[in-house]
């Protein structure tokens, strides 16, 4: 097979259609959206990516596209840990068990060899085991296994009832910062893939989230709604509206995405007060919500069951440090 850098043209529809036909696994196809729009979305996702500076490598054989594996930098990741992190977006491969796991360890090789990149975080779908043996052939490491969860608005929202004041963010933001902090860090109850890899500076690991949370609010397709208790801050959760995929799809999606409450206020209902109004604000504007987690996060999944979330994907989050 030869790989090779994928120009602008080879990046369309008619190029890509079989080889992303062939993948059990791309992304949102649990969600019930149809394989046209699916295979759209992509498609543009990596011609923006492109746009942006990713590379797509493509393993071909007679013409035939065999294995595609979409990557590039890292933007806030690298800038936030100083060094150059590289994360594959995309890994598709066609064949039987022994062709995938062959094509993705050969356009692993090559990302290796064309790369200056010093870490390669890379996904992978638990069940797409040729690619996970492929993963692992090529010395990757496994960091965290995240699940995700959603809830379609086809059923009614459940009768909880908050048990504190939540209201969208104002000026709170010294408060939500100082919660994120020591709640990722210290006072965490699962572990994610950058505290999992201890060749990344620790303290940057900890502040991650505080700037995570920040930066969040500065886009205004986000919504950050804060839990209130005595009119103090004590937890926020973040939502945003999936338009890129939304212009694509029939179904309509925004995702919950990143939550903490305070030490002193926890196993009090905050949390799942606050995924109970994010899903009343996304009731009218989507169809699903989704939200994902380690799968070690037993509390916020025991929150997600209760409102209703079902279970519907699951990954692993992959780090190689080339030395
Ligand atoms: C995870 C987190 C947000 C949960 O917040 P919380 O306000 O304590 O959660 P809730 O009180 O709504 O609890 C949800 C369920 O989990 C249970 N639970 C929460 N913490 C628990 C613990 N430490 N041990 C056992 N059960 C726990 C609660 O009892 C509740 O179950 P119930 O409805 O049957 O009583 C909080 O611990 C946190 O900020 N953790 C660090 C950051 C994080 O992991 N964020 C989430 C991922 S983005």
């Amino acid at each position: 097979m030869r790989i090779h850098i994928a120009s602008k043209d080879e990046i369309s529809t008619d190029h890509l259609r079989n080889i992303l036909t062939a993948n059990k696994f791309l992304p949102y196809a649990e969600y019930g959206i149809s394989i046209d729009c699916l295979i759209n979305y992509i498609v543009r996702n990596i011609q923006d990516s492109l746009e942006k500076g990713s590379f797509v490598l493509v393993a071909e054989e007679k013409n035939n596209i065999l294995g595609l594996l979409v990557g590039g930098k890292s933007e806030w990741d690298s800038k936030h840990f100083g060094i150059e992190i590289a994360i594959i977006r995309y890994l598709f491969t066609s064949g039987d068990y022994y062709e995938r796991r062959q094509c993705a360890k050969e356009l692993l090789a090559s990302l290796s060899a064309i790369s200056k990149f010093k870490l390669v975080i890379s996904r992978s779908h638990t069940e797409d085991i040729p690619l996970v043996h492929a993963i692992e052939d090529s010395s990757f490491q496994l960091m965290d296994t995240l699940v995700t969860y959603y809830f379609d608005f086809k059923n009614k929202i459940s009768d909880f009832k908050e048990s504190c004041k939540i209201e969208p963010l104002k000026d709170e933001m010294p408060e939500l910062k100082r919660i994120a902090k020591t709640s990722f860090s210290e006072a965490s109850v699962a572990t994610d893939h950058f505290h999992a890899d201890h060749r990344l500076n620790e303290a940057k690991s900890d502040s991650l989230y505080e700037q995570w949370v920040e930066e969040t609010s500065k886009d205004k397709d986000n919504v950050v709604l804060v839990a209130k208790i005595d009119n103090r801050p004590v937890g926020f959760t973040t939502g945003k509206i999936n338009n890129q995929l939304n212009n694509y799809s029939n179904k309509k999606i925004g995702s919950l995405i990143l939550s903490a409450v305070s030490l002193e206020y926890r196993q009090a209902h905050v949390y799942t007060s606050m995924i109970q109004t994010g899903l009343r604000w996304f009731s009218d504007k989507v169809d699903i919500v989704d939200l994902g987690t380690q799968i070690g996060n037993y509390s916020v999944q025991i929150a997600w069951q209760k409102l209703g979330f079902r279970i519907v994907s699951s990954r692993y989050t992959w780090h190689k440090w080339v030395d």
